[in-house]
């Protein structure tokens, strides 16, 4: 069942590969779909406020971008559709033991915490201040412990342990240079909830030669990776994705699998927008100054340059890549370029939002079918609602 949706998906993202597998960030007019004349004619024409309603609604769309790309699936098609099936339970959870943990924050651990049955040892990978696992050892009575490379949680984790007249060793490891596999072993349940990229393929792969018994993973951030291209985690994706043997997956590709505009308030989105346009008015700039066609990367930068002005942004970029240029008194006709830029990119983003949950499912799959090829069971579920964190997917292996 794994490889067959697996291989669903795989087709799908590769035949419509030129409606997703683009960096509009770069591109000066629109991307590789733009034969489809009709398909450009129609996003030029959206206006700012029905942008906004598809951006938050993509179903409102559908329809009408299905004119232009016939083969385009829903994103509730049922090749994507994983399931939320909202389990409770009836333990009554005190107070004191919520302390210090965000409203969205305690709904996950508190739903992820349902699927972790009793009696085996719990080790929490990742851990943070090790929330998950208290409140799993509250529920189960299971044994726990936690691994993370940050002293200063681990030390505050501990801190509510004791508080808590809990025993919940942390043991203090970067898990990237393998510190936390002899951690691993057969009797044993690992879960990681929202360990980035890396961080939880390690653990897959720790599993695998440690035999543990179960192990419960939801995955985030895939482009957080030290490799520059996408690095197959199963041998059957390796051996057999059409899309792996037909592009190269680098890590602004895979960053479009976690990009999710609906979960940030207004004033976040704001910030984002503007982010973007200067950005991009930065890119023209550049390019007209320094008399290049090459995109220069600008790294993430104090947000505090937003509230000031766009010439301040560019005075801190010129100065932290010691760039020689002389920058003219008005620089409104680079903004007015990067707006145009900006305003394509969005409508662009319209389409790509399509492959999104696509490329994410395709991703957690190649995870899930890792641990099936070395005989885990695996089920793919999704551990709560999407308003509660977009990162909802949950991979359940057992041996
Ligand atoms: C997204 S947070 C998730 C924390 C916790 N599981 C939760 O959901 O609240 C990722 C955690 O991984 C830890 N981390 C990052 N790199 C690590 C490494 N190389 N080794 C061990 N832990 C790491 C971070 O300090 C952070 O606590």
């Amino acid at each position: 069942m794994l490889k067959h949706n697996f291989d669903g998906i795989d087709r799908y993202l590769t035949t419509m590969k030129q409606y997703w597998h683009y960096n509009a960030f770069i591109l000066h007019d629109y991307p590789s779909f733009s034969d489809n004349r009709e398909l450009i004619n129609f996003l030029h024409g959206i206006d700012d406020t029905k942008l906004m309603s598809y951006q938050q609604n993509p179903t409102l769309l559908y329809p009408l971008l299905k004119q232009f790309i016939p083969d385009l699936l829903n994103v509730n098609d049922v090749l994507f559709d994983i399931k939320y099936d909202q389990l409770s339970s009836h333990t009554e959870i005190p107070f004191w033991l919520k302390k210090g943990i965000k409203g969205r924050k305690w709904v996950q651990i508190d739903q992820f915490s349902h699927y972790i049955g009793e009696s085996l040892p719990v080790l929490e990978w990742c851990a943070g201040k090790g929330h998950l696992g208290r409140l799993i050892h509250y529920k189960t009575k299971n044994q726990i412990s936690a691994v993370e490379w940050n002293a200063e949680l681990c030390n505050q984790g501990l801190a509510l342990a004791e508080q808590q007249s809990i025993l919940q060793p942390f043991f203090v490891a970067n898990v990237l240079l393998g510190e936390g596999n002899q951690l691993l072993n057969k009797e044993q349940h690992v879960v990681a909830l929202h360990a980035c990229g890396d961080l939880h393929v390690h653990l897959i792969n720790g599993v695998k030669k440690a035999l543990t018994e179960k192990v419960t993973i939801s995955p985030c951030c895939y482009h957080l990776t030290e490799h520059d291209n996408y690095q197959a985690v199963s041998s059957y994706a390796l051996q057999q994705s059409q899309l792996l043997s037909s592009i190269t997956l680098s890590k602004q590709d895979l960053k479009l699998a976690v990009v999710q505009q609906s979960t940030s308030g207004e004033r976040q989105t704001q910030l984002n927008d503007q982010e973007v346009w200067w950005r991009l008015s930065f890119d023209c700039l550049q390019k007209a100054l320094l008399k290049t066609e090459d995109y220069l990367t600008v790294p993430s930068f104090p947000k505090t340059l937003l509230s000031n002005n766009f010439r301040g942004f560019v005075e801190w970029v010129k100065a932290y890549k010691q760039l020689n240029i002389e920058l003219p008194g008005d620089l409104s006709v680079y903004l007015d370029q990067g707006r145009e830029r900006f305003n394509r990119l969005r409508r662009c983003e319209l389409v790509s939002q399509f492959f999104r949950d696509p490329l994410e499912l395709w991703l957690v799959y190649d995870r899930a079918l890792s641990l099936q090829e070395v005989g885990y069971q695996v089920k793919i579920s999704r551990f709560c609602d999407v308003k509660i964190t977009p990162r909802n997917l949950l991979i359940q292996a057992s041996r």
